[in-house]
């Protein structure tokens, strides 16, 4: 098995293929590469676009889904199955299990007792693999390369686990970080730690407006308000907000990118700059994740 748990179990001659199949597959969405194949798709935390692109990707692949979503009257969540029970008995219906969790580490537990791969959609604040697969798309889509970028990661760099994962699969391919944040929500010392073994340069900054000329992409984030208790929230939100006016002097190059929900850090009238990637970078959620499962399950990772 196959298991994408973290963004590390992926290398860079991985990635690279992930991405090059996702480009493929976008110029022809429909191969039938997962005809007869059942992918169960199952969401114990709140989804949209990981939920709904993951399971338009096996459909157009002609595979089948099973699964629930977060509010799903499952033997786990209505009669104290364990997770791990759980797993063992959908795994044995399925082809590929695809997961999110709001507990760290849920993943990795799956795939103990998984007898199929298991794909992470998100397991707390940890680990979101698929998302850096469709954000390196978008990247190399829109600036032509992955190399030696400069790259600045805005917001809540401490729970946002689109970050982590994004960062790690980017000091790979050499690219330079800022890290613009206030003090509570900083980048984790582990993440910081790896990234200076590994010879990246990355700064802390405060000062969003400091950098902008300087960037090719710009990764905006939410401050999450389920990871808070809501008076730190009322404290943390609203830090940074990016509108239209603060791109004039930027590079031309520059894409703004998103995981999206946003709630306030990117205002409408960015929306239609040209610089704007976030709706676009969503659409790439299908067509990277139609490349992870037709390669996982092709066994070609
Ligand atoms: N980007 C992302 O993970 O969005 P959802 O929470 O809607 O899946």
């Amino acid at each position: 098995n196959k298991n994408i748990i973290s963004i590390a179990d992926l290398s860079r001659t991985e990635l690279e293929l992930i991405v090059s199949t996702a480009q493929s597959i976008k110029q022809d969405p429909r191969p039938q590469l997962l005809a007869g194949k059942v992918i169960a798709s199952c969401f114990f935390e709140a989804s949209t676009r990981t939920r709904l692109s993951f399971e338009t990707a096996v459909q157009r692949l002609g595979g089948t889904v099973i699964g629930f979503d977060s509010g799903g009257n499952t033997s786990l969540a209505q009669k104290g199955e364990t997770l791990a029970d759980s797993v063992q008995v959908i795994s044995s219906y399925s082809d590929a299990f695809f997961m999110r969790h709001p507990q760290e580490g849920a993943a990795r537990l799956a795939s103990e007792y998984s007898s199929v791969p298991v794909i992470n959609g998100g397991d707390g604040a940890n680990q979101h693999p698929t998302q850096t697969l469709l954000d390196l798309f978008s990247i190399y889509e829109t600036q032509g390369t992955l190399e030696g970028l400069k790259v600045a990661f805005v917001g809540d760099l401490k729970y946002g686990r689109t970050v982590h994962s994004l960062a790690q699969a980017l000091s790979l391919f050499g690219c330079q970080f800022y890290f613009v944040a206030p003090e509570a929500l900083r980048m984790p010392d582990y993440l910081c730690e790896e990234l200076s073994e590994a010879g990246i340069q990355f700064t802390h900054v405060e000062n969003l407006d400091q950098v902008l000329p300087e960037l090719d992409v710009l990764y905006m984030t939410r401050v999450q308000k389920e990871r808070f208790d809501p008076t730190e929230y009322q404290h943390m939100k609203s830090k940074y907000v990016l509108t239209a006016a603060m791109l004039e002097g930027v590079k031309e190059n520059l894409k703004i990118l998103h995981p999206l929900p946003r709630v306030d850090e990117i205002t409408t009238d960015v929306d239609h700059t040209p610089y704007a990637y976030y709706f676009q970078q969503a659409e790439n959620g299908v067509y990277a994740r139609q490349s992870l499962l037709a390669l996982v399950l092709k066994e070609e990772l």
